[in-house]
Order: C-alpha cells, then sequence, then structure tokens
C-alpha cells in the first residue's frame, strides 16, 4: 500500500509518501521564512499557493511513481492556521476528486508521533511534542493519545521565535536562539513556570523582552539561560508522565525537538530513570508530508476514510478529540 500525504498546517508545504513497511519514498517541503519579523498567515498561505503544485510533483518524482501508484490521499486537517490549512485541504480535494483517489484527513499533532514511532520502532512511549504552535506531552492511554500536560498559553517554538523577533532576527527563530545560547557563559535566572503538569512560557517572553530593554546582559546569556531553563520545564513534566503512566521510553518531536541541547537534556533524564529516549531525524521532527502520509496510511488500514463533505478543516482540532482505531 502506498499513500501521499499533504501537510499544510502553518509555514511549511509539505508532500511525502510512505509504504506500509514504514519507508519514506519521498519527503519533500518547502517553507516560507522571513530574514527579519514573523510570519504573516496570509502570506504563508501564498507561499503555499505557490510551491504546491512543484512540491507534490517532486515528490512523485524523488519515489519514481505515477499516479496510478498511489492507494490514497492523506491530509492535515487540523489543528494549525486556517489559511495554511485551506490551501493543503483544497489541493488534496482536487487530486482525490481528479484522480477518483479515497481521502483520508489526519490530526497533526498526532503524525508528529506516529512518525516518531515508526522511524525510532519506539514502542508506546511519551511524547513530548514542541512545536511552533503546540507544546504536548502525550502518551496512549484507553484508545486515545491523551495529552498529560501542555502550554497554557503559547507554544514553546512561539517563545523562541518571538524573543528571536525581539533580538532583530528572522523567523524561524528556534535555531538562532540556539546557535547564540551556544556561545552563552553565564546563566541569568528566568522565571520558571511549571503548574502541575502544565508548562507557561507567556511570562517568561515578557521577562525577557523587559530584560533586553534594560540591556544588562549579553542576549547569548539570555538564549543560554533561556534554554536551559524552559527545557529543564520540559523535561520536569515528560518524566513525570512516564512515571505516571509507567512508561520507559520517550520520543522526541516537533521543530524545537531538532535542538541538540534539549535532546542532551532529554537523554540524560532517561538515562538516570533507566529509560530510552528517541529521536528520529530532524525532517521528520519539523512539520512534513511523511509523518501525514504514515498517519493517513495507518488510519486507512483501519477502514477510515474521509468524504469530500468532511475534508473541512479543523483548525482547533485536539489530539483526545480522536479515536485511535490503529492501535490495539
Ligand atoms: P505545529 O503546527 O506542529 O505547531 P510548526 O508550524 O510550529 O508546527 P514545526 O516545523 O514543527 O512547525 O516547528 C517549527 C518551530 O521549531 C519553530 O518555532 C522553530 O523556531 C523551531 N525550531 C526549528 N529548529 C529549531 C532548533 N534547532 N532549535 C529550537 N527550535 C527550533
Ligand atoms: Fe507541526
Amino acid at each position: 500500500m502506498i499513500v501521499l500525504g499533504i501537510e499544510s498546517t502553518a509555514h511549511t508545504f509539505g508532500a511525502g509518501i510512505m509504504d506500509g513497511q514504514g519507508n519514506a519514498l519521498a519527503n519533500v517541503k518547502d517553507s516560507y521564512v522571513t530574514k527579519k519579523g514573523g510570519m504573516i498567515p496570509a502570506r504563508a498561505a501564498q507561499h503555499h499557493v505557490e510551491v504546491c503544485g512543484d512540491v507534490i510533483r517532486r515528490a512523485m518524482e524523488t519515489a519514481r511513481l505515477r499516479w496510478k501508484d498511489i492507494d490514497a490521499i492523506a491530509f492535515s486537517q487540523g489543528p494549525g492556521i486556517g489559511h495554511s490549512l485551506r490551501i493543503g485541504a483544497m489541493m488534496t480535494r482536487s487530486l482525490a476528486s481528479r484522480l477518483g483517489l479515497p481521502l483520508v484527513g489526519v490530526n497533526h499533532c498526532i503524525a508528529h508521533l506516529e512518525i516518531g514511532r515508526v522511524m525510532t520502532r519506539a514502542k508506546d512511549p511519551v511524547l513530548l511534542y514542541v512545536s511552533g504552535a503546540n507544546t504536548q506531552i502525550i502518551a496512549y492511554e484507553g484508545k486515545k493519545y491523551r495529552i498529560f500536560g501542555e502550554t497554557l498559553d503559547i507554544g514553546v517554538g512561539n517563545l523562541l521565535d518571538s524573543f528571536a523577533r525581539t533580538l532583530g532576527l528572522g523567523f524561524p527563530g528556534g535555531p538562532k536562539i540556539a546557535e547564540l545560547a551556544s556561545k552563552g557563559k553565564t546563566y541569568i535566572k528566568i522565571p520558571y513556570a511549571v503548574k502541575g503538569m502544565d508548562v507557561s512560557f507567556g511570562g517568561i517572553n515578557t521577562f525577557l523582552k523587559n530584560m533586553i530593554r534594560e540591556g544588562k546582559h549579553t542576549k547569548e546569556d539570555l538564549c543560554y539561560s533561556l534554554q536551559e531553563t524552559i527545557f529543564a520545564m520540559l523535561l520536569e513534566v515528560s518524566e513525570r508522565a512516564m512515571a505516571h503512566c509507567g512508561k520507559n521510553e520517550l520520543v522526541l518531536g516537533g521543530g524545537v525537538a531538532c535542538n541538540t541541547r534539549l535532546q542532551e537534556m532529554a537523554g540524560q533524564m532517561c538515562r538516570e530513570r533507566g529509560a530510552r529516549m528517541y529521536v528520529p531525524e530532524n525532517q521528520y521532527l519539523t512539520d512534513n508530508g511523511a509523518m501525514i502520509a504514515w498517519l493517513g496510511l495507518l488510519q486507512y488500514k483501519a477502514g477510515n476514510r474521509t468524504s469530500i463533505e468532511e475534508s473541512v478543516t479543523l483548525p482547533y482540532q485536539r489530539t483526545d478529540d480522536v479515536e485511535v482505531t490503529w492501535r490495539n
């Protein structure tokens, strides 16, 4: 079985192709970026309109497939930014009706988790899912992927992107903050905002902006201290979720998981508790079409179909809205 997956929840338009054995035959993407300033939703959507045809064509070429080889088309139905989601949904509907192929709408957050599982061969992990808009600690319990902890306000990536914008750096900011952080020397105390099993980043954002205004610390030290603090917060909650659920695997997912310091700290936490930490390749951490294809394939095999009428975008869909039909 071969499934094409279309990703367009935010700044990335991606097309990926997966086979039934969990091999990625193609994973092509094109992302909207800026040199200065943040992401403007209407511009990201315009970017997707411009690149979508070419990205899908390149995916088909990379996989060396013809349309008759494709069994179904999956697309990210939600959650995400309405402007961006609509382009992927429209493209998928057009392709599916033109080619007479079945459609499968998938949840973007669960796709991050399932691609992590198949690529690393982790069996029943806790997922630390850290991206721009989302920050969730997820585990499978009773037919659903349950959120054990999450951000109470902005996603951790949004915090990094927002601070990067304050520093006059472009979007995405995560890699630029990481680069500055590697040159930091002194730890500055930053508010540590864990509330029960949840985390909060809004106050930290304000705190950092004030610090920059006061000009007492270098941006390298601030970035370094920021990373140390927020990663410790995320791993504290992840560790508690692992203990609570009795799971001994941790999988990292989402664009922020590309950060090597986060990977290092997660590895250390897992080692200390006799657990294993897994990270898929960067191309499967940031938004990508392969993860959409893979979840689509799992759902398709479980008998899931989305009719054209049902294929509306779901910008606010929650991870635990979805019944997991493909795991036993
Ligand atoms: P979602 O819809 O799941 O919220 P997203 O649109 O935010 O996804 P991703 O590609 O999963 O997309 O994540 C993007 C985020 O990852 C951005 O906030 C970016 O700054 C951050 N990021 C990318 N690389 C790194 C890195 N090396 N270190 C830290 N953050 C990173
Ligand atoms: Fe994502």
